[in-house]
């Protein structure tokens, strides 16, 4: 009898499919590495992660500390305070011409949840999500989680991977339930241009497909023509905008993130957050009203900082043989092409080049392949300037060395 009991047992199966469709992210085995390395004592130059090294400024801070002062510290509304999402589709019209109402906005633990319970409420098994190629890492995840099958569109590197309206309409088919932009982008700081981001905007409502525009770094745009989707106030429709204030106000560790959409497609989704994570903590509510209505000015000085950084690396990187680099227009991230290194010393690939940019000149960076493309490593320099120098000369000697 419980000789029948074991073997019915192990026969189940553990594992959901859906929990099968995704993998770990693609930087785990790097970062891992990285933390050995650097328990170990090694001084590290690190491009690895992508988030701001400025400390979150201190009103914002402050708003949390009088929240838990004064015990702001119970359960909220699920899709937020009304004075946090007030706050939100305020700043959102001001500065992009927007007409949200509180009610067609959720406040999310994160941007990535914003996200995911957008993709969670739309997709369906069967449904295609077009998705430009480099793509952030947890894109094609979290659509494959879903069911949904990513449709890629491979964006030019000799169009600083820029994508255009004709190349998202050359991929839509009768399965296209939706449409992943992200600009500017990570990693590849490309900027879709004003006029294609309105085309496509445009596009996405005429075919009533809807487009899931991820604004995470929105304010960090160095065309001097910042512009959202939802400027297009009569294509609201079909039009999802997923913000963050993670990199707008260097509150990573914080998560604070919304979505702006239609009031049904919203309401889907403080549905499912009833059922998952209820509000962001309350005290992240009262920090990011004090964001949001606060002095921007914060924005722009960390905003004119990356730009210095950005040209500090792309600087650097012109006395590296071999590698070249398109100009991000946007976020901080620089995505460098080291393909013509491959084959010498040893080095197979984008990853295998990563691995040995560790193990052997104490550089993190994070491959091309977690990207979706194989011939780019991605540098973060939300970083100190003495990084960056320390870590460019690294990657220049190392690299000098392959023959
Ligand atoms: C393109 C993009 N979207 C969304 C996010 C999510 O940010 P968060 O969940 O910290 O708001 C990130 C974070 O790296 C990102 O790079």
């Amino acid at each position: 009898m419980s000789a029948t009991v074991t073997a019915t047992a192990a026969a189940k199966k553990v594992f959901s499919d859906r929990i099968n469709r995704i993998e770990v992210s693609a930087t785990m085995a790097i970062t891992a590495e990285a933390l050995r390395l650097k328990a170990q004592g090694v001084d590290l130059a690190d491009f690895g992660a992508g988030e701001p090294h400025f400390a979150t400024p201190q009103h914002i801070k402050q708003a949390a500390i009088e929240a838990i002062e004064k015990n702001f510290t119970r359960y909220t509304a699920v899709a937020g305070i009304p004075e946090v999402r007030k706050a939100i589709v305020d700043r959102h019209a001001a500065d992009f011409g927007s007409d949200y109402t509180p009610e067609e906005c959720v406040f999310t633990t994160g941007g990535k949840l914003a996200l995911f319970n957008a993709i969670q409420v739309l997709v369906d098994h069967g449904d295609e999500v077009i998705l430009p190629v480099p793509y952030w890492v947890s894109f094609k995840d979290i659509i494959q989680y879903a069911g949904g099958t990513p449709v890629f569109v491979e964006a030019k590197e000799s169009e600083g991977f820029r994508i255009t309206a004709a190349m998202i309409e050359g991929a839509i088919t009768p399965k296209t339930k939706a449409i992943i932009l992200n600009t500017p982008s990570n990693p590849s700081g490309a900027v879709v241009s004003p006029a294609d981001l309105e085309a496509i905007v445009r596009l996405a409502h005429a075919k009533q497909i809807y487009l899931l525009l991820d604004e995470c770094y929105v304010y960090l745009n160095f065309t001097g023509a910042s512009v959202s989707g939802g400027s297009f106030t009569d294509c609201k429709e079909h039009l999802i905008v997923l913000g963050s204030l993670s990199k707008t106000y260097a509150m990573t560790g914080w998560r604070a993130g919304y979505a702006l959409g239609p009031k049904s497609i919203i309401s889907a989704m403080s549905k499912l957050q009833s059922q998952s994570t209820s509000n962001t903590a309350s005290m992240v509510q009262r920090a990011s009203i004090a964001a949001l209505t606060g002095s921007q000015e914060c924005v722009a000085e960390m905003r004119a900082d990356y730009l210095r950084l950005r040209d500090r690396v792309l600087d650097g990187f012109k006395n590296i043989p071999g590698l070249t680099c398109t100009v991000p227009q946007g976020a901080f991230y620089v995505y460098p092409n080291v393909s013509s290194f491959f084959g010498k010393g040893g080095v197979t690939s984008a990853a295998d080049l990563a691995a040995k940019l560790l193990s052997e000149a104490h550089v993190v960076v994070v491959p091309g392949e977690a990207f979706g493309t194989t011939d780019h490593i991605r540098l973060s320099y939300a970083v100190s300037q003495d990084t960056i120098d320390k870590g460019v000369q690294r990657i220049r000697e190392y690299l000098a060395t392959l023959k």
